[in-house]
């Protein structure tokens, strides 16, 4: 059985009530039971983290490093600055999975740059809970 951690960044909680005609309707919570069914009689087992602070997604990274088979991360607006935890994602052996509810080079020109794309096995964008849903199987195809 895999082990395959999901974490969501910075504003992701407020999911459901932010800017829904972009992130959907759709609570964190209701989003992360959709994805604990879709997974349900595959071979993995999901835990769901969710963190606004860059040092406790990093943190997380390191922590389960040796303890799960992939990431699939959400780094909200981290996505597109932060090198700490592109460092984080270059430094874990586990294969890490950037994902983005929204198509995140359709927006405005700052989201068109992701700096973890770069050291991420794959990068899921624009489809919403389905782009969490093809980082499952992806990782589940390695
Ligand atoms: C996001 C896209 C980012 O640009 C934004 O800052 C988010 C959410 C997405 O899932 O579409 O917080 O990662």
């Amino acid at each position: 059985m895999k082990t395959i951690l999901i974490i969501n960044g910075p504003n992701l909680n407020l999911l459901g009530e932010r800017e829904p005609e972009i992130y959907g309707s759709q609570t964190l919570e209701e989003l992360n039971r959709e994805i604990e069914e879709y997974a349900e009689g595959k071979d993995v087992e999901l835990k769901f983290f969710q963190s606004n602070h860059e040092g406790e997604i990093i943190d997380l990274l390191h922590k389960f490093r040796n303890d799960s088979d992939g990431f699939i991360l959400n780094p909200g607006a981290f996505t597109h600055y932060s090198y700490a935890i592109r460092d984080a994602v270059a430094a874990v052996s586990p294969p890490v999975v950037e994902v983005h509810l929204s198509d995140i080079s359709s927006r405005e020109e700052f989201r068109k740059i992701s700096v973890i794309e770069p050291v991420a096995a794959k990068q899921f964008s624009g489809e919403g809970i389905g782009s969490y849903l093809k980082a499952i199987d992806f990782l589940l195809s390695l």
